[in-house]
Formats: C-alpha cells, structure tokens, sequence
C-alpha cells in the first residue's frame, strides 16, 4: 500500500484525493494546505486522513511514501525540489515548472535521490487519446497532415501563469504523443485582455517534421466550453469532442490530388465522402488511470510515459511558445538536441 500526502485542496487538489483514495494500493495518509477552511472541508468529506497546514509536516513524516502536488505553477519547483530531496516520490501536476531550467533539476534530484518523479498530463492516460494513437499507428487516418485543438471556457482566470500555461499543456502533450516527436519550431500570437501581463487568449503553431502542423487555440475569455481535437490525414480524419458522449468520430473523407495533369482543366481534386463512425472506447476516467500509472510506476520502479522528461518536453515548448508571444509571434526554432541524452539517460536509471 503507498501512502499518499496530498499538498494543495482547491479546485483540483480533492479530485486527487478522491482517486487515490479509492485505488485498491494507494491510501491519503495527509493533506496540506495553507487555507484552514479548505483542510476542514476536505476532512469532512475524508475522515481518517492527517490535516496539515505546513509542507514540512509532510515532507518530514513517516505517513507517506509519495506526494502529490496540486498548488499553483510558480510553487511547483521548489515544494518538488524538497519533496525528492526528502526521498519521496513526487507526482507534479501540469506544467512540472516554469522553464526547462527547473524541470532538468527535478530530474536529476529524483535520480539522485532514486524515486520516481511524474506529471499530471492527465489526458496521456485518457482512453480517447490512446484510441486516437492506435487509428495513427494502425495506419487507419494515413499519414497525419495536422492536428488543431480547441480549449476554450469562461474562466477560471489565473494570476501567475497566462493561459497557454494553464490549458495549453494539455493539447500539447497530446500532439506530442500522438505524432511521436517534438516539434522543430513553433509561433504564438495571444491577446491580454484583463491583465496587461497575462494573455487569456493564445493560438499556438507547431511545426513538426516533414511539413506537418499542431494549431493550438485555448482562451479562458470565450463564451463556449469546448475541448475538441481534429486529426486530419491523408485517409481519414477523426474528431475527438471531450465533452461528448461519443468522444471519438472518424470520418472517412478525404479530398485527394491528381498525380499530375497535363492541362489545368484535367486539373481536377476528388472529393471523398465516406461512412463516419464511433470507434468503441473502454472509457475509465482519465484521472484515476493517471493516479493508477503514478502507483504502478513505484510498485514496479519503473518510470511511466508522464515521466519527468516527458514534463520537460512540454514546457521546452511552452517557453518558446512564449518567448515567440514576447516577439510579435516570431517563429522561434526549437533545438532538437534540447532534451540531452544524458539527461534521458539520468531519469531512466
Ligand atoms: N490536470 C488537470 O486537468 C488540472 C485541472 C486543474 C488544475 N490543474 C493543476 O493543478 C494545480 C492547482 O490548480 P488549482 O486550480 O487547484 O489551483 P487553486 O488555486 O484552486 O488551488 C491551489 C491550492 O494550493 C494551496 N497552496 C498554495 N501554495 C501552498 C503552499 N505553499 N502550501 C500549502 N498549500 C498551498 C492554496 O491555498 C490553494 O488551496 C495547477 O498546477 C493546475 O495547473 C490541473
């Protein structure tokens, strides 16, 4: 059974706590948070588990064996830091830092000190996403040409970080996943609207290999809540809708070029319209899988896709993203070789 200490109770941190809670080998042995109201309402609702409002209490007590992390962005790095220096396996949630600095020192202190260091990209444990890789890898959708994501709400609003650092990292980590690659280059426009510093509103281009594109749109100023991703290849396209029933949709449409034409009247495209359908999906919630994988990966001292790594990846991106937001959305190329083998090499010890 691992012991959990939960740091952070307000909108997210309680789901946490649920999920863990009702996994079979993982128990809420505490709970921290700066806010006495929210430490009380949450035992309330969980009787049995050690309230606490210092991070020290936790990081210093023999109940846990593993912290989760659910407090803004800006603290994430320095309770992490202490929290892997303590010997405890450490679950970060999204984004693991504020800059690829920060997220190179997690990894090596959680090698160093021999524990496992995970991320909250929740939707790489999702059942859609992972449908969406296997009509990729099984060659169903053809070769990817794009993928464009809409992550739109009213709100919340966040004070310390913009909102390509709070939604973005989802859709992120998802391209990522699913082309398999980092991409070469990427380009951001954004609009600050409520907060001269913070943009609520950002559209961000991935360049990937060969020609291929990420467009990533995400707003906290929009009327709609919408979560929708569209992959579109040379075969067929799907549409995954989070907020649907039917998460995933594959159409089998398609418009293709003529191989050549000698004149431009041959020069005709053939538009498809084929059969759409709902793949079957053996739907689990996403955060308790997420949960599940972080407990695994310590039963099994083995680390998982959401590795620190894999965090380091996607806030390589958010910080071109944003240096390109700083510069008139210029086109900022992302150095391949940024993640450093030995870096890899490190983690996976
Ligand atoms: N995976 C997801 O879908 C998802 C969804 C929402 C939020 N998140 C992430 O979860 C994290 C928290 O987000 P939130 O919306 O719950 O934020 P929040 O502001 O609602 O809650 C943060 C809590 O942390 C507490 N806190 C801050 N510093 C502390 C400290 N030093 N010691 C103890 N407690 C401290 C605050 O009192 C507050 O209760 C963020 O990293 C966010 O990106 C992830």
């Amino acid at each position: 059974m691992i012991r959990v200490g939960v740091i952070g109770l307000g909108y997210w941190g309680p789901n946490l706590v649920r999920c863990f809670s009702e996994l079979p080998n993982s128990k809420v042995t505490m709970v921290c948070d700066r806010d006495v109201d929210r430490l009380i309402r949450l035992t309330e609702r969980f009787p049995g588990i050690r309230p606490t409002e210092s991070v020290d209490d936790v990081l210093s007590s023999d109940l846990v064996d593993a912290v989760v992390i659910a407090t803004p962005t800006q603290t994430h790095h320095q309770i992490a830091a202490r929290a892997l220096d303590s010997g405890l396996h450490t679950f970060v949630e999204k984004p693991l830092a504020t800059s690829s600095a920060e997220c190179r020192d997690l990894i090596q202190r959680a090698a160093a000190n021999n524990v496992r260091l995970f991320v909250g990209h929740v939707f790489l444990h999702s059942a859609p996403v992972n449908k969406l890789r296997e009509l990729i890898d099984n060659g169903e959708l053809g070769e990817v040409c794009y993928i464009s994501s809409t992550r739109l709400n009213l709100g919340p609003v966040r004070q310390d970080v913009n909102a390509l650092w709070d939604l973005a990292p989802h859709d992120i980590s998802i391209m990522l996943h699913l082309l398999g690659e980092q991409p070469t280059a990427v380009s951001c426009t954004g609009l600050a609207h409520l907060n001269r510093r913070v943009h609520d509103v950002c559209n961000l281009t991935l360049h990937f290999r060969d020609d291929r594109l990420g467009i990533v749109h995400v707003s906290w100023l929009d009327p709609h809540k919408k979560r929708e991703m569209t992959v579109v290849g040379t075969r067929k396209m799907a549409v995954y809708d989070d907020l649907q029933q039917e998460k995933v949709k594959v159409y089998n449409k398609g418009i293709d070029a003529p191989s050549h034409s000698s004149d431009f009247g041959g020069f005709q495209y053939s538009y498809r319209y084929g059969d759409t359908y709902s793949p079957w999906i053996n739907e689990s919630e996403p955060l308790k899988a997420e949960c599940a994988e972080f407990i695994r990966s310590i039963i099994d001292e083995e680390d998982s896709l959401t590795d620190g790594v894999n965090g380091l990846q996607i806030v390589q991106v958010l910080e071109a993203a944003d240096a390109s937001l700083r510069h008139g959305a210029a086109r900022v190329e992302l150095n391949q070789e940024l993640v450093a083998p030995d870096l890899v090499a490190v983690a996976h010890v």
